[in-house]
C-alpha cells in the first residue's frame, strides 16, 4: 500500500488525477473503474482540464462504474449515469458506447447484475479502480455486513439514505429504494485500486479500513489484501492514522 498525502481537497484531486492520467498515458486502451460522489468531482475536473489542454486522450478508454440506482434512467439528474456525463464523459473524447454503468431501468435484478458482470468480464478486467469511501467504511454500495465474495448485486438502500435522497424527488414513490452495485469480489479483481478520501468525516473509516481488522463490518478493510492499493487522502482524512503514529 502506498499513501500519498494532499494538503487539501484540491491537492488530493490533482494527485489522484495524476495517477489516473499516468494509467491512461501508459495504457491508452485502459479499463477504468469509476466512482461517483463528492470526492472525485475535483479529480474529474482536473482530467477534463488536461484533456482540453491536449495532454490526455480518452478515445480508446473503456469505463465501468461502480453503481447505479435501480429505477432511474440516465436522464434523471439523480442517476449516476447523469453524474458521469456531467462531470466527465460529456467533456472528453471518450466513446460513450464504451462507458458502462449498471442499467438502472432493468427491473429484473438478477438479469441486470448478470449482464453487468458479463460486461466487466468482456472488458478483460479493470486496470485501475477508483474508490471513494463512506463514513462507515462502505465502498460502492457495499455496506457493513456485505459479503466479500459477492459480484454485482442488488442492495436495499437504508432508510436514512432513502430519506436523505427524498428531497431530490417530487414524490416518495420516485425515490430509489434499491441500487445495483459491483460487489467486493469485482472491486478486488481490479489490477490497481486508487482510493481517495478527504475530510475529517472519513478519518475513522480510513483508519479502520487500512489498519483495523479485516472484516465485513468495515467493507473497505478488505483492501488491505489488495496487492496494488494506492491511497490519496488529505490531512483531515489521515488525522487518526497520524495520531496513532502509523504515518
Ligand atoms: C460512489 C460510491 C460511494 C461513494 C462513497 C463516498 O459511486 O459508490 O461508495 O464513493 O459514498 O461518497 P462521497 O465521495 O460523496 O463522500
Amino acid at each position: 500500500m502506498t499513501i500519498y498525502t494532499g494538503k487539501d481537497y484540491q491537492d488530493v484531486s490533482r494527485k489522484a488525477a495524476n495517477i489516473m492520467s499516468a494509467q491512461i498515458i501508459m495504457k491508452p486502451d485502459a479499463v477504468l473503474g469509476l466512482a461517483t460522489g463528492s470526492t472525485p468531482v475535483g479529480m474529474y475536473a482536473q482530467l477534463v482540464e488536461w484533456y482540453k489542454k491536449g495532454d490526455l486522450d480518452f478515445s480508446k478508454v473503456t469505463s465501468v462504474n461502480l453503481d447505479e440506482y435501480k429505477g432511474l434512467s440516465g436522464d434523471n439528474d439523480q442517476s449516476y449515469r447523469y453524474f458521469m456525463n456531467q462531470n466527465l464523459f460529456d467533456h472528453v473524447n471518450i466513446d460513450k458506447e464504451r462507458t458502462f454503468v449498471p442499467d438502472g431501468l432493468e427491473e429484473d435484478s438478477d438479469k441486470a447484475c448478470a449482464q453487468y458482470n458479463e460486461i466487466i468480464r468482456k472488458t478483460g478486467g479493470v486496470d485501475m479502480q477508483l474508490l471513494g469511501i463512506g463514513g462507515n467504511g462502505h465502498i460502492g454500495f457495499n455496506e457493513p455486513g456485505a459479503a466479500f465474495e459477492k459480484e454485482t448485486h442488488c442492495v436495499d438502500l437504508t432508510e436514512s439514505t432513502i430519506k436523505a435522497n427524498a428531497r431530490f424527488f417530487e414524490s416518495m414513490d420516485e425515490v430509489p429504494k434499491q441500487a445495483y452495485t459491483m460487489g467486493i469480489k469485482n472491486i478486488m479483481a481490479a489490477k490497481k485500486i486508487l482510493l481517495m478520501a478527504t475530510g475529517t468525516s472519513k478519518a475513522e473509516a480510513l483508519y479502520n479500513s487500512l489498519y483495523g481488522p479485516i472484516t465485513p463490518n468495515v467493507p473497505a478493510s478488505i483492501l488491505q489484501l489488495h496487492p496494488d492499493l494506492t491511497v490519496v487522502a488529505d490531512e483531515d482524512a489521515l488525522s487518526l492514522i497520524r495520531e496513532k503514529g502509523l504515518l
